[in-house]
């Protein structure tokens, strides 16, 4: 990343820690660095309550205030959320044309708590497609939270990881036409570098709420060694005590990399 991150010091990022509950021994690399989430179950948790859809998803996205602030406050460098999917576009135009509405009217209201957290903001997908309504929100929120040097929030949104791939492979195939590398020199990191999320640590934890078991074309290079969390809680019922269980999971699990040795 271009700025060095900065935890906060913060007395409530102090208690969020404690709360947690974590050994001293345990502490060092038990709050993952980057965390990537699956929002899943609007439709369903409004379908159980009898509601529309689209009481769902703005009941999701209430959802996710208290869980921005809490990965803040731990002192999570990189949030990553899935909010609509390449593929979700196939949803009936008024379910879509609602979420398009309430993705940049979210983005407005909830600015200031990026701005009050030192938090930057990202866009991770693709452009075309999006409305301009929802492209203006996004770059005003990307300039007022440039100079940041906490967690980098990143919305995935027109988000589909072969998409992301194809547009990776399109730009280094650019490159070596125009004489900047050679094919020879492409390794892990000239493709991490060249996908949306470029510059990003790779997520350590994904979480998906409402029991699927499945990636829905997710970060699919970017995930190559994260844990896997997965809660039948849909998600406007996810709750700052589910993340604190997945993290304290998280932090019993022995990662590996494919080597023997505990780490
Ligand atoms: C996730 O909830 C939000 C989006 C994909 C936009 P869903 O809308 O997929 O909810 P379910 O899966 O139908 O319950
Ligand atoms: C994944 O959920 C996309 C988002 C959460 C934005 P979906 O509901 O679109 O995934 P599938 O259709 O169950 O695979
Ligand atoms: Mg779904």
């Amino acid at each position: 990343m271009s700025k060095t991150f900065t935890p906060p010091q913060t007395e409530d990022a102090r208690r969020e820690l404690e709360a947690l509950g974590l050994s001293k021994d345990q502490l060092p690399g038990a709050i993952p660095r980057h965390i990537a989430i699956i929002m899943d179950g609007n439709g369903r948790w409004a379908k159980a309550k009898g509601y529309d859809r689209s009481k769902g998803h703005a009941a999701g996205a209430e959802a996710l205030i208290p869980i921005i602030k809490l990965c803040c406050n731990l002192g999570v460098e990189a949030l990553t959320l899935y909010t609509f999917s390449t593929e979700n576009w196939t949803r009936p135009n008024s379910e879509v044309g609602f979420l398009m509405e309430l993705c940049p009217e979210y983005l407005r209201r909830e600015r200031q708590l990026l701005i009050d957290n030192n938090m930057r903001f990202r866009h991770v997908g693709k452009r075309e497609g999006l409305p301009q309504t929802v492209l203006d929100e996004i770059d005003t929120t990307l300039e007022v939270t440039k100079d940041h040097t906490g967690m980098t929030m990143s919305l995935a949104l027109n988000y589909g990881s072969r998409a992301e791939i194809i547009d990776a492979v399109q730009s280094i195939a650019q490159r070596v036409t125009d004489g900047d590398i050679k094919p020879q020199d492409i390794d892990e990191t000239t493709i991490s570098d060249a996908l949306y999320t470029g510059g990003l640590p790779d997520p350590d934890l994904l979480i998906r709420t409402a029991g699927e078991m499945r990636l829905s074309n997710y970060l699919l290079w970017q995930i190559s060694y994260a844990e896997l969390w997965v809660t039948d809680a849909y998600w406007p019922d996810f709750s700052c005590d589910h993340l604190r269980e997945a993290l304290r999971n998280f932090a019993g699990r022995n990662r590996r990399f494919g080597a023997v040795e505990p780490r």
